[in-house]
């Protein structure tokens, strides 16, 4: 049982990490707004042709973090290192899976809803009309401002998983502290390229 809960904890913060794209989402789509006019050519293909494409690469990492987790738990208990009733009574791991789902919801929103209307919009990449312009920067700057939320989310999931366990937590302005800092580094990469990293 102990390799197996080893491995599923590798799983789990490896799928964490893979959850950083947001990030990189960001960096690309700052990267096209400093490009400028014209809208709809090779790039805008380039550009939309890789942030539909991870989407599905998304669904896939969030349901390896979910499942994973429950792995994680069910292990621990029938190692008889926790009841079932500590997990049910975690709030870490509760606060972690409502942010989950939260996230696949804007996810899904954004796959379903915005992605298939930018896509019908851009047509076959070729001349668009002032209308079609102003309606994909309308959208394009609400899925920027969901990978931004999404970015934080994925970000305050992490700095929580580390105090998933009692033993680990840190003490509340820590992890205010650390919320307020994901917070300002979301809005930055939103705003900028953050060439430097952290800023
Ligand atoms: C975006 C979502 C999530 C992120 C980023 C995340 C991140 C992490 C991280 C970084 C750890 C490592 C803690 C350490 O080694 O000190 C961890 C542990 C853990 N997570 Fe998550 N997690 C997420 C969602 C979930 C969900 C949804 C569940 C439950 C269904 C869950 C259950 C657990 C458990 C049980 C552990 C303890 C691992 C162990 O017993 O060794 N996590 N998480």
């Amino acid at each position: 049982m102990d390799n197996s809960i080893s491995f599923l904890h590798v799983l789990h913060i490896v799928a964490a990490m893979l959850m950083a794209w947001p990030y990189y989402a960001l960096a690309a789509v700052n990267q096209r707004v400093k490009l400028g006019p014209p809208l709809g050519d090779r790039t805008d293909r380039y550009m939309e042709n890789i942030l539909k494409n991870r989407t599905t690469a998304c669904f896939v990492f969030q349901f390896t973090i979910l499942i994973g987790g429950f792995l994680l738990m069910w292990a621990r208990v029938s190692d008889g290192q926790f009841a079932a009733g500590d997990f049910a009574s975690n709030w870490v791991v509760i606060a972690k899976i409502v942010i989950l789902l939260m996230m696949m919801a804007m996810l899904a929103w954004v796959r379903f809803v915005v992605q298939p209307e930018i896509d019908r919009l851009f047509g076959d990449f070729g001349e668009l009309g002032d209308e079609a312009k102003a309606r994909i920067g309308a959208l394009r700057l609400r899925r920027k401002r969901m990978s931004t939320g999404c970015m934080f989310a994925a970000f305050t999931a992490a700095m929580l998983g580390v105090q998933t366990y009692a033993s680990a937590r840190f003490p509340a302005w820590l992890t205010a502290l650390l919320l307020a800092l994901i917070a300002l580094w979301a809005f930055r990469s939103y705003r900028s390229e953050t060439a430097y990293g952290w800023v």
